[in-house]
């Protein structure tokens, strides 16, 4: 018996040591050792070997039961590194080349539009600024010279929050006006920043939401004026719609902040259902500019004997519907794939002036 043993031993060690791959490991471990076992079977021959040598050849079979289990583990660790290692060869990926982009994921019209407009105004020689979306009165009202009692300030249009633990009350920003006043008092004039970012309006229906973009603009150095302002904002408008031929008009309007302040209106064509712009002999208002206001350069600390310049604001969201065709503002913020699908843009069609902006 002891004999036997020791040979079969061997053959199944043998056997062992050069199954080829895990799942014929766990086969073969079950046709060792499990219940319909050969190991198993021969087991079952103790029983009828004389009682003296009964003993011996049990722990035979336990001692040859312990060496098979320790050389499948054995194995198994084996196969298995072997295994890693060749799937790591084979998904070995390069990161070093540019990614492939997948059906899925798509950049948000607002963010193209924000890079669009970032790529356009850098070009001019525009730096980006950026400020906080929860604002106190002071940055959103006082030092743009809103004067105490203008309606902007009432509960319908902002949205006021608790005030601080030091009693400083606070709100969401209704406009980015306020990286100007931020923007001035933390550096040195001159100034030529645009600051895009979140804004914030108690106000909702297909052209308004309660939150939405704007893009800030602001020049401020000795002699810039309003031509300056009305060339800028006019090469803007024809490189943003990717057009030569857009006619503006500025027309006279009011904002606390500017002196004198305008609208900028665009040249288009409106029918029932579209807006085409650089053709036609309607007007759409575009955006607000004007040049910065005395009393806001005072606020900063700024000489207005000394500087001087312009500033604009624009709804980012807006001229992103403008451009893209898009009808509602409200999917904008819906998170719905398909809408996404359909007007998003390819993540790395990044634009730029000199590769062409929307392609
Ligand atoms: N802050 C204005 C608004 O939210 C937009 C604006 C108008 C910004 C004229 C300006 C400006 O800088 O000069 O409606």
């Amino acid at each position: 018996m002891l004999a036997t043993i020791d040979r079969v031993e061997g053959e199944m060690m043998a056997e062992i040591g050069s199954t080829p791959d895990l799942a014929r490991l766990d086969e073969l471990r079950v046709a060792l050792l499990g219940k319909k076992g050969r190991v198993t079977d021969l087991v079952k021959g103790v029983s009828s070997l004389p009682p003296a040598e009964r003993p011996a050849a049990g722990q035979a079979f336990n001692e040859l039961k312990r060496s098979l289990e320790a050389a499948l583990l054995e194995r198994r660790t084996a196969l298995a590194e072997a295994a890693l290692e060749a799937r790591l060869l084979a998904e070995r990926i390069d990161v070093t080349l540019p990614a492939r982009p997948r059906d899925g994921g798509r950049i948000h019209p607002v963010s193209q539009v924000t890079d669009e407009l970032t790529a356009i105004f850098a070009d001019m020689g525009f730096m980006v600024a950026e400020g906080p979306d929860i604002e106190n009165d002071f940055h959103n009202f006082t030092a743009l010279n809103f004067p105490p009692s203008h309606p902007a300030r009432e509960m319908h249009d902002t949205f006021f929050l608790e005030a601080r633990q030091d009693g400083e009350p606070l709100l969401l920003r209704t406009h980015t006006s306020t990286i100007q006043v931020r923007h001035m008092m933390a550096n040195k004039p001159p100034y030529r920043i645009i600051a895009p970012g979140r804004t914030y309006r108690c106000d909702s229906d297909a052209t308004h939401t309660p939150m939405f973009h704007q893009v800030e603009g602001l020049v401020i150095d000795r002699r810039t004026h309003m031509g300056h302002l009305k060339g800028c904002l006019i090469d803007f408008v024809r490189a943003y719609f990717e057009r030569d031929d857009i006619t503006a008009r500025f027309r006279p309007s009011f904002f606390p902040f500017t002196e004198p302040s305008a609208e900028m209106d665009i040249g288009c064509r409106r029918t029932k259902e579209e807006i085409v712009v650089g053709e036609g002999t309607d007007w759409l208002e575009i955006l607000g500019c004007g040049m910065v206001h005395p009393n806001v350069l005072r606020a900063v600390g700024l000489d207005p004997a000394e500087w001087q310049g312009f500033a604009f604001g624009m709804g980012i969201d807006r001229i992103a519907m403008l451009k893209y065709g898009m009808p509602d503002l409200r999917p904008f913020f819906d998170a719905d794939l398909a809408w996404l699908h359909h007007y998003g843009f390819v993540p790395l069609d990044l634009p730029t002036t000199f590769s062409g902006l929307s392609r």
